[in-house]
């Protein structure tokens, strides 16, 4: 049986969670890139998480008060040699039964027909509206269908609620198998930085970079990008989701690199590293560089058990603030600044977040007015960062921007495990120094 990632286990703590309520987990779909081509598939997250299933269109039901034997139901693509033969193998029905541990299962196209008698009995239905239009629509008549009955048979799922509390909290603490993945998915991500900053030099075009990095994540094994890799020359590093990719790389600019992999499995790497194309800092990237880079340890160090997201973000902030102070590029007492957000024409996101099967991974950050408390077992990104231009307005009182920090954007950003210990850096292997960034 295909369950190398405790699968199984983690459908039985669902389960348990649901008490009386059934779940229904679709598939992803496959998605149309241009006339019939397609986007290469992505699994589901929540699906991939409870399944281990990597094909599209199926549907998960979980029903905690059918008995044993019966709890867990597949519904996926039936094997059919006319259609495997374009667009490849399937499990099939039988398939996913002898190799996913699955209780029972059923072609897709099984689904309106057999849906409402499997909701019989369940308290709620457990379905997440608005990403799976298809499914949607079934589940929606169904339960529509159970509520108009209600009043006769007493007998209907009365609420419908958001998977998010019942897996989102599960899939935040990470086990110890999925850390080892991403600990290898950063591992792979960050000799792919350390290459490209060898590869670098003036005159270089962005997208040589970037192919010089994905093709190390293909050659690693790895299905490919977790994102679409930013590869950013000079002033471009200030657009925050630049990935045109297709400037030249100029002596005296900076790169920033942000790019990560992204396993067989989905586990992720996303790490930023920025440095001088030329192999060497102007005075106004080393003083930015630094600030940086300070700020960001500052925020690694506080990834503690019982802080917070909240709490690293607020540390690595105030050291930025205080050193673009320093250099005179804001003015004010730091808490002051914060508190206004006056710096967020040089700074304008948020420190980290959650790292997973997705990039920015689910989990709250907050539970109502009290921040989410850091645990052994979550994952963080820490990526502070600068970015000077003219883009944004400096707000009222606040000093105009000589032109010698324009188009400087830095960014620093590692994947941090918290530990009962500390922090782990899972992307230590890429270099940040500001020594090693010259070299
Ligand atoms: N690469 C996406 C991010 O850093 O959040
Ligand atoms: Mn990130
Ligand atoms: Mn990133």
């Amino acid at each position: 049986m295909i369950d190398s990632h405790g699968f199984k286990q983690r459908r039985e703590d669902f389960l348990t969670r649901l008490e009386g309520k059934a779940a229904i987990i679709p598939a992803a779909s496959m998605v149309t890139h241009h006339a019939d081509c397609e986007y290469p598939f992505r699994q589901d997250s929540d699906f991939w998480y409870l399944t281990g299933f990597d094909e599209p269109d199926a549907v998960a039901l979980f029903l905690p008060f059918r008995p044993e034997g019966e709890r867990y139901v597949l519904f996926v693509l039936p094997k059919k040699e006319t259609e495997e033969i374009w667009n490849g193998f399937r499990w099939g029905v039988q398939g996913v039964v002898d190799q996913f541990g699955v209780d029972i299962a059923h072609s897709i196209y099984e689904l309106p027909n057999l849906l409402s008698e499997y909701l019989q009995g369940s308290e709620g239905i457990v379905f997440r509206i608005g990403k799976h239009p298809k499914v949607e629509s079934i589940v929606l008549k169904i339960w529509n269908e159970q509520l108009d009955k209600y009043q006769r048979n007493g007998n209907a799922a009365l609420d419908l609620i958001a998977p998010c509390k019942f897996l989102h909290s599960m899939r935040l603490l990470k086990g110890d198998d999925e850390i080892d993945r991403i600990r290898q998915a950063c591992q792979i991500s960050a000799e792919a930085h350390e290459l490209a900053r060898d590869a670098v030099c003036p005159g270089m075009n962005e997208r040589q970079i970037q192919g010089l990095i994905e093709q190390y994540f293909l050659e690693k094994g790895a299905r490919g990008t977790a994102y679409n890799s930013i590869v950013a020359g000079g002033d471009n590093a200030c657009v925050l989701h630049y990935t045109a990719n297709n400037d030249l790389l100029h002596d005296g600019d900076l790169l920033l690199i942000d790019a990560g992999c992204s396993l067989v499995d989905y586990y992720n790497g996303d790490i930023t590293r920025t440095f001088p194309i030329n192999g060497k800092f102007t005075g106004e990237q080393k003083a930015l560089y630094e600030i940086v880079l300070a700020a960001q340890e500052a925020g690694i160090s506080s990834v503690k058990s019982g802080l917070s997201a909240e709490v690293v973000h607020l540390t690595s902030l105030k050291v930025l603030v205080e050193g673009l102070v320093q250099l005179g590029l804001l003015k004010g007492t730091v808490d002051s600044l914060i508190e206004q957000d006056s710096y967020r024409h040089l700074y304008m996101h948020r420190t980290g977040h959650w790292l997973g099967l997705d990039v920015h991974d689910v989990g709250a950050y907050r539970l109502g007015e009290y921040p989410m408390e850091l645990q052994p077992g979550m994952i963080l990104t820490v990526e502070p960062g600068i970015y000077v231009s003219d883009r944004l307005p400096v707000p009222e009182g606040q000093p105009e921007i000589s032109d010698r920090w324009k188009g400087i954007g830095i960014r620093i950003e590692d994947d941090v495990l918290v530990c009962a210990k500390g922090p782990e850096v899972m992307s230590s292997f890429a270099m940040k120094s500001v020594n090693e960034m010259e070299s």
